[in-house]
Parts: structure tokens; sequence; C-alpha cells
């Protein structure tokens, strides 16, 4: 196992009804509040209405709506303008990743006179930040519990990440019944995000961090058992706050730290995500049983055997690179089984970018040299081809 450093300071109060603590957590921080939010989720489902019955006449909330799922620069610039116009003091995020994701960005922005896309060419330049306080409505990204964000430029055909200590949220707030409104596809998108995480961080070259690995294992057996659980009964309290806070577990370090490796499958959807504009857990589901099937070889096929036998439950009996392949299929399977469409033509996408894609996949990420399994533009390609 790699030394690490492991600091998660950020405060959860996980639970139905652990909103009415909202007033406190945000008032340490002061009385003006940029209230950010997505496309209107929340003034269907009631909670913004919470919000602003709880937030009272004690706060002066700014709103900043409309964050878009997979949050554009635009948005963070527009932000980060009203923080400094309106002298906020604390951030609250009510949503998804995007949102939350937008927020973080705006946060630091707030502190940087230059353009916030810097942000994702160098990490350094993330400094200080107003202090963030989210309300998770979906289950997926771990972003409620993580120091890094992904934004958008469209302009430039480009989807990056960036992060800092400073971006942690101070406080999040999961309540399992928020997400009861999640619409089946984001539902299954959102699971297929967290078992991604777990994935990406699991298939390391580092093989000797045996606790990760297992808890890891338990993450994605909660998230295999329950998915179907929360699709066929949206409004089921056990399996909404299992995948809740496997979201979470998945990746707030607790699973990759003293492991090593640059993540495969998130490198490949972001371009997709760049290019097309598609849903993050569906471009990650139909990435990963392919980018799996790639790269087994005589060297991965022991990490693929452990996967399929302690995850989907397969017989240790056999040959080895079948038993690696049963599990890859039973991951396939279990992504069908979610109503997953599992091309890309199925998603909008055609062969006509995969080259391009496939170039900026290697240009923007260290998988050439850093990843389980280095990826050259080649193999991306390949990858992205047997996705058809
Ligand atoms: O915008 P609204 O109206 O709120 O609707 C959203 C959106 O359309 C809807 N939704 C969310 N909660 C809902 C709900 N609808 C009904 N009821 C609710 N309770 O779901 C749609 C998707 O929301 P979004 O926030 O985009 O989803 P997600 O949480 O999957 O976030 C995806 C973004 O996070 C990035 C992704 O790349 C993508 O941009 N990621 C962030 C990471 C991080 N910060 O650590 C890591 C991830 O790997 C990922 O890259
Ligand atoms: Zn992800």
């Amino acid at each position: 196992m790699n030394n690490f450093n492991f600091h998660v300071p950020t405060s959860i109060l996980f639970g139905e009804g652990q909103i009415s603590h909202l007033p406190e957590a945000l008032q340490t921080y002061g009385q003006n509040v940029l209230l950010v939010y997505g496309g209107g989720s929340i003034k269907k489902n009631g909670i913004y209405q919470k919000v602003m019955e709880l937030l009272g006449t004690d706060f002066t909330v700014t709103e900043l709506a409309g964050v878009e799922p997979n949050p554009r620069l635009e948005t963070v610039i527009k932000g980060a303008e009203l923080c400094r116009q309106e002298n906020i003091g604390v951030i609250l995020a009510v949503g998804g990743g995007s949102t939350i994701d937008c927020a973080k960005a705006i946060a630091a922005a707030r502190y940087y006179d230059g353009n916030p896309w810097d942000f994702t060419q160098n990490r350094g330049l993330v400094g200080e930040a107003i202090p963030l306080v989210t309300i998770l409505t979906m289950s997926a990204t771990g972003s409620e519990m993580n120091g890094g964000a992904v934004i958008t430029n469209l302009a430039t055909n480009e989807k990056l990440g960036m992060g800092g200590q400073s971006l942690l949220p101070k406080v999040s707030i999961l309540d399992p019944t928020y997400t009861y409104s999640v619409p089946a596809v984001q539902t299954a998108a959102g699971s297929a995000d967290i078992f991604s995480h777990l994935i990406e961080n699991y298939f390391s070259r580092n093989t000797s961090a045996s606790v990760q690995d297992r808890i890891a294992e338990g993450i994605m057996k909660t998230v295999v058992n329950y998915t179907p659980i929360a699709l066929a009964t949206p409004t089921d309290y056990e399996a909404r706050a299992n995948l809740m806070w496997s979201s979470s577990l998945a990746l707030n370090g607790l699973t990759g730290k003293g492991k090593e490796g640059t993540w495969s499958c998130h490198a490949i959807e972001h371009e997709l995500s760049a290019f097309y504009d598609i849903t993050h857990g569906i471009g990650l589901a139909i990435v990963t049983p392919r980018w799996m099937t790639h790269v087994l070889n005589e060297q991965t096929v022991g990490q693929f055997v452990e996967f399929a036998v302690n995850v989907f439950g397969i017989s240790r009996e056999g040959e080895s690179f079948d038993i690696a392949r049963q599990g890859i299929k039973a991951l396939y399977d279990t992504f069908t089984s979610w109503g997953i469409p599992m091309t890309l033509p199925e998603v909008g996408i055609d062969d006509s970018k995969l080259r391009l894609m496939a170039e900026k996949a290697v240009e923007h990420s260290t998988i050439a040299d850093a990843a389980f399994v280095p990826l050259s533009v080649d193999d991306v390609e390949a990858i992205l081809k047997a996705s058809f």
C-alpha cells in the first residue's frame, strides 16, 4: 500500500429530516447566501420551498438557477460575479453533481482574477474558496464529499477536472427521500457512476491495498443489490439510503487512497460528454465493459478473477480467462438490466469523431503512461469502436 494523506473534514448530516439543521450549518459562515441549483427539479419536489422556509428572513439569499447537467464555464463565471456583487459569505448547492461541481468552481473563482478555466490546467491555482454547504438530491458523483469538480467548455469541446482541499464541502446534507423523484434513467446512470468510481480504483497497478479493495467490493455489491429495488420502487428508503451513502464512500478517498494509477474510463467518457453532451454515468456504463475486455491479459487476469468471484459470485472453479469474462459479462448484463442503453449509437454518437475523441482522451489525461494498463490513441479508438 502506498503512503497517503486522508483528511476529509466534510460534516455529513445523513437521513430523513436532517435539513432542519441547515440554518446552523450556514450561519457559521455568514448571512449572505448564494443558492445554486439546476433546471428546476428542486421546485417540483418541494426541496426549494423547504430551503426557503428554513432560511426565512435570517439570511439574504441570491439565486443562481439553471446549472446545466455537465455544468458550463459560463455559469461558473456568472456565479463568481454574483458572489462579488452580493458579498456572498457561503454557497448553498442543492442538486446533483453538476450543481455541486459548479458551486465549487464558483467558490474558487470568486477569489481568482483570471478565467476560472485556468483551474483545469493548473490545479495549484485553486486557492481560497467561499465555504460550501450542499444538499444532495441524486446519488452518483460523490462530489458531496470530495474536493473535485468537472466543468465543461462547450466552445472548445472540453470537459476537464479541477480541485483542491478548499473545495471540500463544509457540510453535506444527505436525505435519501430527496432522491425519490430522480427519474429511472438518472437513477441507473448514477449507480453506474458510483460503480465506475469503485472500478477505477479497484483495477490498479497496486495490488497490496486489500482493505480498500474489500471495501470497494462491498460497496459494489450494495449498488448491484439496491439499484433494481430503487428502480422498481423509487420511494424505497432502504434502497435510496444505501445508494446515497455508497455515492459518498465511493469517491471520498476511502477506496482510492494508497493505490495508484490514472482512471481510464473517466478519461474516455469525459470526451464523449465534451463532444456529445451525454449523461456521464451512461457513457461510463457503455465504455467500462469494453475497456475491461480490452485490458484483460496475462498480467491483469488475476484481478478480473477476484472481481468476478467477489462481486458477482462467479465460481472460482475453472479457467482464469473464462472466469474473468464471466465477470465482465455479469457487469454488462447488470447495466443492461437497469435499462441503460449500452451502445454509442443509442446515445446519438456516430463513428465520425472516434479518432478525435481518442486523441483528446490521451491528450487530456495521463492514461498513456499511468493507467492500470497504459492506453494509446489506438487503444482508446478500439474501445470506442467496440462500443457500437
Ligand atoms: O437540473 P435539475 O432540474 O436539478 O435535474 C437534474 C438533472 O437533469 C436531475 N435531478 C437531480 N436530482 C433530482 C433530479 N431530478 C429529479 N429529482 C431529483 N431529486 O438529474 C439530472 C442530472 O443531474 P446531474 O447533477 O447532472 O447528475 P450527476 O449527479 O450525475 O452529476 C454529473 C456531473 O458530475 C460530474 C460529471 O462529469 C457530470 O458533469 N462528475 C463529478 C465528479 C466529482 N465532482 O467528484 C466525479 C464524477 O466522476 C463526475 O465526473
Ligand atoms: Zn464519475
